[in-house]
């Protein structure tokens, strides 16, 4: 079915634009940090779409269901690995509804097409000779499902007596001996490394950077261990014709992107138009080492390109302390948020804080002061005056007469408004989405300060001023539906709201249309439009005694 998507893109010619979020662990349910990979690589395919007309998106999400780490939440849930990992994919299902994570396709690697698809890659590596068997030793980290190199080990101290830890991950490390299958990764380190000086091919430029000074040190090249044992990892895709051998997870977890795209058909590389390299893989930088050189070192291996970015975040503390299970700090969006002000407070929240080089701190205080001053004070309020009927009865955006006011006032306004769009435009395309909110923001508060130096209420009693009381609401009005338009792929769901409160056609909510603001336009409008009637509310201010769930799990 896929395939023939596909086939139907290419005869339309549009240009495939694939974008994927990692896929995510179902060894407990979704906390703030899942939900703001998503976000961001949802924000971005919205942007994608809104400014190319001729693109054709695949964005796809999923979960990672294999491992030693699902077997044994399963086991501590006392569930069927089959229903347990259903149970918390639906949770991600669901998460992503709430929050208008607008995905294409949603994989699960226990579904039968990715299982044909890793087989066919394995089989591929052997024929190649890329995969080989030996014995191995070393630190295993089962968190992290990886064997850690002794040079990235150190002793702690716990209350258990000493113990070995990963220095990258803080995870506990077990002395592993087994025979496994091995990826000659060392056979690849100048063809990464080529790869890695491809300008932008990992943003930002600093993750690059750790990339690079990763493949000058020897110690992280050696080849990789890519199976164990099925009897130790049992839930997992076998190795094709030994049994006695699981896949490593992250090969199997990483190959997702191909199977999105219906890998193995081989057709698919010849096609024209296949989605293939991704143009975005979006990941947090717990996980670079696996995506930014396994996966293109995989990819070269079976001669398929590697991807063509890959966009690095870094991670949501809370309150200051980094989530943990044990410290029962972990946040998880609520799922009961669809429509209400909470939902779009944190997806803005999460684009409108995170840097992608820093660390965000979340904190409720913080979710609750940005939302009410930004969404509901500065946005939300300018919208309620200038269509409520106390100043706007007639429900409409009035016509734009030849200036009725003063120019002083009228021009700065005018002048941050033209030249919105196009810095945006740049931060968004720079990934920069706290740079965006800011700068509509920025505006909306010259916007609400021309409202409140205009004083619309003194010139509405005032029959004679009604040309006036006209080019307040029009400038207002129009700087709204640009900021709406600009604001979509941050909040998508309040942004149509505006835009449909604005009467804007769903035809006319691309970039280009905020490109022009009505005073820019020849012979601009001299007709009064209407805009919907009746009560509305933007966003409602939210109070403290609602609580967002806070839950250890
Ligand atoms: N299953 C692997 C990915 C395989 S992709 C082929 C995995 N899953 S995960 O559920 O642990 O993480 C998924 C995403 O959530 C990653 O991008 C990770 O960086 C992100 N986050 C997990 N905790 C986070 C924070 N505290 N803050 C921000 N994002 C973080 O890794």
């Amino acid at each position: 079915m896929r395939l023939t998507n596909y086939l139907l893109s290419s005869v339309v010619s549009k240009r495939p634009f694939y974008i994927t979020t990692p896929i995510f662990y179902v060894n407990a349910a979704p906390h703030l940090g899942h939900l703001y990979t998503a976000v961001l690589a949802d924000a971005i395919q919205r942007f994608e779409k809104i400014t190319n007309s001729d693109i054709n998106v695949t964005f796809s999400t999923g979960t990672d269901e294999h491992g030693t780490k699902i077997q044994q939440a399963a086991a501590k849930a006392n569930l069927s690995l089959p229903d347990y990992c259903t149970t918390i994919s639906q949770e991600y299902k669901y998460m992503f509804k709430e929050y208008h994570i607008e995905y294409t396709d949603f994989i699960r690697t226990t579904e039968e097409r990715h299982l044909k698809a890793v087989q066919h890659f394995w089989r591929r590596l052997v024929k190649d000779d890329y995969i080989y068997k030996a014995k191995y030793s070393g630190w295993y980290s089962v968190n992290d499902e990886a064997f850690v190199p002794e040079s990235h080990t150190k002793e702690e101290n716990t209350h258990d007596g000493k113990v070995r830890v990963s220095v990258e991950s803080g995870h506990k490390l077990e002395w592993t001996e087994e025979t496994n299958y091995m990826f000659r990764l060392s056979a690849f380190k100048t063809q990464l490394q080529q790869w890695l000086r491809t300008d932008g091919v990992i943003r930002p430029s600093k993750f690059q950077k750790q990339l690079q000074d990763m493949l000058e040190n020897e110690v992280y090249f050696p080849d990789i261990s890519v199976s164990r044992p099925a009897s130790r990892v049992h839930w997992a895709i076998r190795v094709p014709d030994d049994e006695e051998q699981s896949i490593y997870v992250w090969l199997d977890a990483l190959i997702n992107y191909l199977s999105v795209i219906g890998y193995p058909d081989e057709d698919l590389m010849k096609q024209k138009n296949r989605p293939w390299p991704a143009d975005l893989h979006v990941l947090g930088k717990d996980i670079l080492k696996f995506h930014g050189i396994y996966w293109p070192a995989f990819l070269m291996a079976a001669r398929w390109p590697p991807p063509r970015g890959i966009l690095c975040h870094s991670h949501w503390t809370v309150d200051g302390v980094k989530m943990s299970k044990s410290l029962g700090n972990v946040v998880r969006p609520p799922l009961n948020a669809a429509g209400t002000a909470y939902g779009t407070a944190l997806r803005y929240l999460l684009l409108r804080e995170a840097t992608l080089q820093d660390d965000a701190n979340y904190s409720e205080t913080k979710l609750i002061n940005v939302a009410n001053s930004e969404l509901a004070d500065t946005l939300g309020n300018l919208v309620s005056r200038c269509c409520g009927p106390a100043l706007n009865p007639r429900a409409e955006l009035p016509p734009l007469h030849p200036r009725g006011l003063e120019p002083a006032v009228t021009d700065q306004l005018m002048t941050q408004v033209d030249r919105l769009p196009e810095i945006c435009h740049k931060h968004y395309s720079n990934y920069q989405f706290y740079k965006a909110a800011d700068a509509v923001m920025s505006v909306l508060r010259t916007a609400n300060q021309f409202f409140e130096t205009s004083k619309p209420w003194e010139l509405r009693k005032d029959p004679s001023r009604q040309k006036e009381l006209d080019v307040v609401l029009h400038l207002t009005l129009e700087t709204l539906r640009i900021c709406a338009i600009i604001l979509q792929p941050m909040v998508p769901d309040i942004s149509e709201r505006l835009l449909d409160k604005l009467q804007v056609p769903k035809t006319c909510r691309s970039w280009q249309h905020c490109e022009t603001a009505s005073w820019r336009v020849k012979g601009a409008i001299y007709e009064a439009k209407n805009i919907q009637a009746g009560k509305f509310v933007l966003f409602p201010r939210i109070y403290t005694e609602k609580k967002v769930k806070k839950a250890s799990v």
